[in-house]
């Protein structure tokens, strides 16, 4: 066999794309392509793309204007772009920047090493066609493209016949080395909410839920490979349901069925019984099925249809965290309205009510802690319900929440029928206020915990530290020390255990509600005693981005 092309792989956006490239990633290197850490030293350098607001896309533009200058010198060099630019483009893209070979959508990842193989032939022969004086010459096309294109909301039954995608997610490779105690697991796909603004229904296709087994086999595997805390993924996670019996098999194997929403506010899912799993069950399965997993955490909820059934899950399963990320995106209910969320601000802070009333136990170490997302200058947005944002924020008090400036993307339906009204400096004014009032609230959070003991994952050196090190290793290059990681890198590029005299001293983890405690190692106590485990952790001190503490 010819031997594989280097490959350059650089992720932009979500978790759900940091997820996709490790599949990527895993998939290219068992058929023998060796990943590289530089895209100068790519024959292949791929991006994988989100185009949730405009300016992740800038990024990946400005990114394709580089490569068109290096294939001027090299022209050899394949360019694919992956995930969200690629579908929402689609060949207008390859238009713009003639320098793309590849374009390959979310949905179509289990095509891609077909396309770079085509694409990689392709090119060395227009090269080699080029050098011999042929007429083809390197400027000649052969792109290779896989969009899901209209295909992405057919019928369930042939939507879930054609996801050859879970092969890919079975496909996953599993080793120690691949994981640093912490793994995300997909366990839907897609999205059938159509908020007015947002593209991911039209790049990601139908909701698609796994089937549980193979949800369950994978945090196993992950288990055994060393994983301690997996992060199940999905757009709106807390839909999960999967109904046995009405699944279709394609080659044996169990295909994902299309999302049929459970609307049962917060009561029971009374259709489930034996034949259905709903997210309550799957998490109690995953719970007490893989007990090695010792953090189980989930994003992102969707605050409409959150059942009781699966806040007392939490708060009856000791190793799932107590940590929701439940965007709100308005205070208004005209805006949630314009924006298609389906509820109101009462019934939001009704269910965070309801969230802190079940889960809320700080008395036992464990707060519930509470992320959101808010999007500001959305079309039509006046004062008054900006004003109404802000109160939101006072009232949800979250931990942290995700602040934007409304984009309008083409594609979506806010683009095509509602104005984008609210002026540049408006939005921007507004975005620097709402990130004021959440610094000041993510500041008194942090104080109140203050005196408490938590759990804490210990992940690697603190930031500080790293940067210390890193300032004084000028020159002496190869110190990595990652969070997560158990070991340094040594100057001459192998993995080395730190020697306990040279150890940094001050560590980072984070408590199950996913704050950012640092500490400081006692003397003697050894590094990889403490790195990859949970240990106690009583606070002393706080700022708003971190706790500082003390091991007991
Ligand atoms: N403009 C700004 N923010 C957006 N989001 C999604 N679409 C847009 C858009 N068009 C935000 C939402 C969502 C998060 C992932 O990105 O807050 O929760
Ligand atoms: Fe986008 Fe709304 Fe779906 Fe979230 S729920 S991915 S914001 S359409």
């Amino acid at each position: 066999m010819p031997s594989r092309p280097s490959v350059y792989l650089e992720t932009f956006g979500c978790q759900m794309n940091e997820l996709d490239s490790e599949l990527v990633t895993g998939q290219l290197v068992a058929l023998g392509y060796a990943m590289v850490a530089e895209p100068n030293l790519a024959q292949v350098v791929l991006y994988n793309t989100c185009s949730v607001r405009d300016l992740a896309e800038q990024k990946v533009r400005s990114r394709l204007g580089e490569m068109r200058i290096r294939k001027q010198n090299d022209p050899a060099i394949v360019v694919g772009v992956l995930g969200c630019m690629a579908e929402r483009d689609g060949a207008a893209l390859i238009n713009k920047f003639p320098a793309v070979d590849v374009l390959c959508g979310p949905a179509e990842l289990d095509k891609l090493p077909g396309l770079l193989d085509n694409a990689w032939r392709t090119r060395q022969s227009m090269v080699n066609d080029f050098e011999n004086g042929s007429s083809r010459g390197v400027g000649g096309s052969a792109k290779q493209i896989a969009l899901q294109g209209d295909a992405s909301r057919r019928s369930s039954t042939l939507a879930a016949a054609q996801d050859t995608l879970e092969l890919l997610d079975l496909s996953r490779s599993v080793s120690p080395s691949d994981h640093s105690g912490s793994a995300y697991v997909r366990i839907t796909r897609g999205c059938n909410k159509f908020c007015t603004y947002c593209v991911v229904p039209n790049t990601r296709g139908a909701e698609m839920h796994r089937p549980p087994d193979h949800i369950i086999d994978e945090c196993k595997r992950l288990a055994d490979a060393g994983v301690i805390e997996i992060t199940l993924l999905g757009q709106t996670v807390n839909h999960y349901r999967y109904e046995h019996g009405a699944a279709i098999t394609v080659a044996g194997i169990e295909q994902p069925q299309k999302g049929r929403t459970y609307k049962g506010g917060h009561q029971r899912d009374i259709l489930a019984g034996e034949r259905v799993t709903t997210f309550a069950d799957l998490l109690k399965r995953i719970h007490d099925e893989v007990p090695a997993i010792l953090r189980l955490r989930f994003v992102t909820s969707y605050p409409r249809d959150f059942g009781d059934d699966v806040l007392e899950v939490i708060r009856d399963s000791p190793r799932i965290c107590r940590y929701l990320h439940v965007p709100a995106q308005s205070g208004s209910d005209t805006q949630l309205s314009r924006m298609n969320r389906g509820y109101t601000v009462s019934e939001y802070m009704d269910f965070l009510d309801r969230a802190r009333a079940i889960l809320h136990e700080p008395e036992k170490g464990r707060p519930l802690t509470i992320a959101g997302d808010m999007i500001v200058g959305f079309c039509g947005e006046t004062d008054e319900d900006f004003r109404a944002s802000i109160d939101l924020l006072e009232r949800a008090r979250y931990k942290n929440c995700f602040i934007f400036k409304y984009s309008p993307r083409p594609g979506t339906s806010a683009f095509d029928k509602i104005a984008d009204d609210v002026p540049e400096d408006v939005k921007r004014k507004r975005c620097n206020d709402l990130l004021a009032v959440q610094h000041r609230i993510s500041d008194e959070v942090a104080q109140e915990q203050v005196g408490r003991t938590f759990d804490v994952f210990v992940e690697g050196a603190s930031r500080h530290e790293q940067k210390k090190r890193k300032a004084s290793a000028d020159g002496n290059a190869g110190i990595n020390l990652t969070v997560g990681g158990r070991a340094v890198s040594d100057p001459s590029g192998g993995i080395a255990v730190i020697d306990h005299d040279d150890a940094p001293t001050q560590l980072s983890g984070r408590t199950d509600g996913d704050l950012i405690v640092v500490f400081d190692r006692p003397e003697g106590k050894p590094l990889e005693s403490l790195v990859g485990g949970i240990h106690k952790v009583r606070i002393t001190k706080a700022n708003v981005l971190t706790l500082f503490g003390e091991l007991v």
